[in-house]
């Protein structure tokens, strides 16, 4: 069934948890998720990126992928756009159905340089205005997550962090429901080029930022973790990936312990996904039965997403 974001945020807040939020692009990543979520017995956020799909019709697959969440009845599901980059996206995606909605002013979208805090609040108020007299939750994004996904580019170098006074300021001029913070995280799956001891993340800015906004749900982005399993099988297959570090389940819950709420994960599923289908067919020359490649990447996908919803302690929620 389907919720608004505010709603199942709030039951995480008041649980103590934290909701993946995982990217799909077509059905099957999706069937895969919302097994996941029925199998863990867990909320879950469903995410999808505008023009990011293997379908002609964005419009046919935003309506598939809204049917097939409705079907799960017993599922407890966030229809999601992650990372709208203009009001027009966030307005189709309404059109839609989708539950929630986020804004990412943070970039210009033509210059593709960091916008100015200004036109940030401007485009993410507009977004509201719209969004909440239609029931539909919307998060905005404040400083400048680094990395690239889904046609947000920038690099590492690029990382602006969320400033905590400002942040009390956007939430209070944009009504936004839910806030992405730049706390040192990265998008993609070039992350970091070494662990940094596992202390990646910004704790203290997490902490400060929820102290001065207690009833915003505060959304951690590019948190992948980049399992080096899923890059040294894809590189023991042909692939060609460097070595790279990304979040460490501790420093996630750390995280969720000082106030996260929804957590981002699109490139753990997709490396994850990859490696199985570059084993299966390298395991497997001779196999040309679409149903035997796609099952083995749906299921593997599958695991890595009922994993992340017990590290985030959403299992057993719903
Ligand atoms: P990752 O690339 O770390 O999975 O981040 C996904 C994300 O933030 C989607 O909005
Ligand atoms: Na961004
Ligand atoms: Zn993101």
């Amino acid at each position: 069934s389907l919720h608004t974001l505010a709603a199942t945020l709030s039951r995480a807040e008041e649980g103590g948890y934290a909701v993946g939020a995982f990217n799909v692009s077509d059905l099957n990543q999706a069937v895969a998720v919302l097994d996941a979520a029925r199998a863990e017995r867990s909320p879950v956020i469903v995410q999808a990126i505008a023009g990011f799909h293997p379908y002609a019709d964005e419009g046919w697959w935003w309506d598939r992928l809204r049917e097939l969440i409705i079907s799960y009845h017993e599922v407890e599901v966030t229809l999601h756009l992650d990372h709208g980059r203009t009001f027009d996206d966030c307005a189709r995606a309404i059109e839609h159905g989708f539950t929630s909605v986020m804004i990412d002013a943070s970039r210009d979208v033509v210059t593709d340089e960091p916008a100015s805090y200004e036109a940030n609040v401007e485009l993410t108020r507009s977004v509201v205005e719209l969004a909440h007299p239609r029931g539909v939750s919307v998060e905005g994004e404040l400083g400048t997550i680094g990395g690239a996904e889904g046609g947000v580019s920038g690099v590492v170098e690029d990382i602006v962090l969320a400033d905590p006074a400002l942040a009390a300021d956007f939430v209070e001029r944009t009504g936004v429901d839910a806030l992405a913070v730049a706390v040192g995280t990265s998008h993609g799956s070039v992350k970091f080029t070494t662990d940094e001891g596992g202390q990646t993340l910004r704790i203290d800015l997490i902490r400060e930022i929820k102290e001065r906004l207690p009833s915003t749900f505060l959304v951690l982005h590019g948190s992948s973790s980049i399992p080096p399993e899923a890059v040294a099988t894809i590189n023991r297959f042909g692939g060609i990936l460097p070595e790279s570090y990304g979040i460490a389940t501790t420093q996630k819950q750390e995280g969720i312990g000082s106030g996260i709420r929804k957590v981002n994960q699109g490139t753990d599923s997709h490396l994850t996904w990859t490696a199985a289908l570059r084993e299966f067919l390298a395991a497997r020359p001779s196999e040309v039965e679409p149903s035997a490649v796609i099952g083995v990447t749906m299921a593997a996908m599958r695991d890595i997403v009922a994993q992340r919803m017990r590290e985030f302690g959403s299992a057993g929620r719903a």
